[in-house]
């Protein structure tokens, strides 16, 4: 196992009814503002949960902020939290609403001039404005973890930020909210917390025996969530296991001690710069060709999972490596999510090229758990997905 810190502050307030609970853990003096999409909330009964909750507190809101969260929106709520001496943020949202918020935490005690910078220029969050968060979307994970990712439509470019400034300070996770997520959107939760896994898990072993148990109980409680779900988002138990499973498929704990990859990630978010792809079904495009690619790198990883989550016994540690691919194909497509980059767009020519020079722009040079993928080898890899 390799050496590890591990620190994860958030407070989770899970169930029913746990919305009311909002009032509880916002500071008494504080001056919020609500941060929330483009008006799902007012739709489902989530709003009115939360102006309730916060019927004793100065706030104002901020809405809009739209899926793949946009800098150029985000710096016109920069201006009210400065303008208005906002203290607090809350985000009620999924991963978008949630990234938005981290970013403003960042943005709003940022000293430099163009607050792009802190992105463009990696730089770590150490403090930021103090945040909760109501999660009303599982998938990204991001109510538990201090990353975020967002979008500039100017440049086209979807980048990551981060640092042990941007954990919420708590996060309300109320199953309830499910049953109003379209069915499109419930796939790319799962699809999304699924390949959250793989990336902390598809690598090398490390003789990380937790790590590995805990990541292949996840997938395995994803894959036994999914039918469910998808039938039926009102169902109350399920939604439980399915909220609970996208939150603890990427809090930090899976990859304690253990190598990860992300290449996937890295590659997904080109392809949602470019051509607007949700962020879920570029991973389930790119996840074949990765691991078909790198089998050979893989391959005890992927036989294990085979083993281990989708319970294939037949051939040898090849074999079964190439069932694993298969199978988390197949996972992908029963939930209605196509695989090729062709299903999504018609001008896929060309982007493997694109890809490969900007991540050579970057310095981008060597990603991947064994820091040996070069641009060269991303646009194979992108290639092989079209
Ligand atoms: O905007 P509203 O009207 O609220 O509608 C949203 C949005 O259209 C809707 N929705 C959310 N909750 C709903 C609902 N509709 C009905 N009922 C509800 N209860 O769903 C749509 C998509 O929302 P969005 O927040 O964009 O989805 P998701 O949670 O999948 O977030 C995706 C973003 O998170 C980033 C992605 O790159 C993408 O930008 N990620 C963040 C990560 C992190 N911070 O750790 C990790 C991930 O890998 C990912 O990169
Ligand atoms: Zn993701």
């Amino acid at each position: 196992m390799n050496n590890f810190e591990f620190y994860n502050p958030t407070k989770i307030l899970f169930g029913k009814g746990e919305i009311a609970k909002l009032k509880n853990e916002l500071p008494k003096e504080a001056k919020i503002l609500v941060l929330y999409g483009g008006g799902s909330i007012k739709k489902n009964g989530i709003y009115e949960q939360v102006t309730e909750a916060l019927s004793h507190f100065e706030w104002m809101e901020f809405g809009g902020i739209p899926p793949n969260p946009e800098y150029q929106i985000l710096v016109k709520a920069l201006e009210v939290i400065k303008k208005e001496n906002i203290t607090y943020l809350l985000a009620v949202g999924g991963g978008s609403v949630i990234d938005g918020t981290k970013f403003l935490s960042s943005a709003a005690l940022f000293e430099g001039e163009e607050p792009w910078d802190i992105l463009k220029n990696k730089i770590r969050t150490e403090k930021g404005m103090p945040f909760g968060t109501i999660l009303t979307l599982p998938a990204t994970g991001s109510e538990m973890n201090s990353g975020a990712v967002v979008t500039n439509t100017e440049t086209n470019e979807k980048l990551g930020m981060g640092g042990p400034g941007l954990f919420p300070q708590f996060s309300i996770l109320d199953p309830s909210v499910v049953s109003s997520i379209p069915e499109r959107q419930i796939a790319n939760g799962l699809a999304d917390s699924f390949t959250h896994v793989l990336e902390q898990y598809m690598t090398y072993p490390v003789d990380a025996i937790l790590q590995d148990r805990f990541a292949e109980s996840i997938l395995s409680a994803i894959l036994e969530t999914a039918p469910k779900i998808m039938d039926n988002p009102s169902d109350y138990k399920t939604a439980s296991n399915f909220m609970w499973n996208c939150t603890m498929a990427l809090n930090g704990l899976i990859q304690k001690g253990v190598p990860t990859d992300w290449a996937i990630h890295a590659m997904g978010h080109e392809l949602t710069a470019f051509y607007g792809i949700d962020h879920a079904r570029t991973l389930a495009i790119l996840t074949k060709s990765h691991y078909t690619y790198n089998l050979e790198t893989k391959q005890e990883k992927l036989a294990q999972c085979a083993e281990r989550v989708f319970g294939i016994t037949e051939g040898d540690e090849k074999e079964k490596a190439e069932q694993c691919i298969e199978a988390i194909e197949e996972f992908f497509l029963s939930i209605g999510i196509s695989t090729t980059l062709s299903s999504y767009t018609d001008e896929f020519e060309g982007t493997a090229q694109k890809i490969a020079k900007r991540f050579t722009e970057r310095g981008w040079l060597a990603i991947g758990e064994l820091g040996k993928l070069t641009p060269e080898h991303v646009e194979k890899i992108v290639e092989m997905s079209y």
